[in-house]
């Protein structure tokens, strides 16, 4: 022990000319770090513009950041007044996603030849993907800043919930619900949505029979919501479910 200490002191570099490190200026070592700190802050702050948190916040804010500066139409006459508010997972990819944008493509296009209603879209439903959007081509981009911009009155609205029934108001999970201020003040509700099950379960049954209307792709999907307890009214169409009364 006592001899291990006494070599101490000849282990430690002494000072020499030729070592590859001689005595660095402390100046310089501040320096040094001070470029290491940088660094390691330039690292930490690009590995953050990858969290979700930001890609959703540049996300709605390049969404958004046209719905302020929309300008009033040159004659509010030829507006029509009433609007067609769709819901869906818009920015997220995927089967709800996909469809939904089939349908707003139709409509907008069928729109745009006799506007009847104005067409509205927000997101709703499921996570933003900020790569889905991104991979989106330009025209959709486009239409989606375009329609996203639409105001509307909820009192003059139609609005389509087009998503999972956990997402319409009140929403099970962290998402904008549909409608977004509850039943009571817009025109109407429809809510589209599927199971690929032979039942809807209790929670989606009470949330389908606070709709307007439900619709649903297929036959068989009509006959399991209706055996599941989804109620219907008169005037049905094959592919709807009218509600009977609020529960
Ligand atoms: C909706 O509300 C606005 C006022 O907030 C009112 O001017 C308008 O007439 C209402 N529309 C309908 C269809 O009741
Ligand atoms: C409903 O379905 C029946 C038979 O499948 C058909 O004859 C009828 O035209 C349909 N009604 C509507 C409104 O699509």
């Amino acid at each position: 022990m006592d001899s291990h200490e006494n070599q101490q002191p000849t282990d430690l570099p002494q000072p020499n000319p030729t070592h590859p490190f001689p005595s660095i200026p402390k100046p310089f070592l501040f320096y040094l770090s001070s470029i290491l700190i940088l660094f390691l802050a330039i690292a930490i702050s690009f590995s953050f513009t990858k969290t979700n948190f930001y890609k959703t916040q540049r996300l709605k804010s390049a969404l958004s950041y046209k719905k302020s500066k929309q300008t009033p139409s040159p004659n509010p006459n030829s507006v029509p007044r009433y609007c067609v508010l769709w819901m869906a997972p818009f920015l997220s990819g995927g089967g709800y996603s996909s469809e939904a944008w089939s349908y707003i493509l139709a409509l907008h296009e069928h729109n745009m030849k006799n506007p009847r209603f104005k067409l509205g879209i927000e997101q709703h439903g499921d996570q933003e993907i900020l790569e889905f959007w991104e991979g989106l081509p330009h025209f959709i981009k486009k239409l989606a800043s375009e329609l996203y911009r639409t105001e509307c009155r909820m009192n003059e609205t139609i609005v389509i919930c087009h998503s999972e029934p956990g997402a319409w108001y009140p929403p099970l999970f962290q998402t904008l619900p549909c409608p977004p201020t509850g039943y009571e003040n817009v025109m109407s509700v429809i809510g589209r949505t599927m199971f690929e099950t032979d039942r809807v379960n209790s929670e989606h049954v009470k949330r389908c029979n606070r709709m307007d209307s439900v619709w649903v792709p297929t036959e068989f999907h009509v006959s399991t919501f209706i055996q599941s307890g989804v109620r219907t009214g008169q005037g049905c169409e094959n592919h709807s479910i009218r509600r009977c009364e609020v529960l």
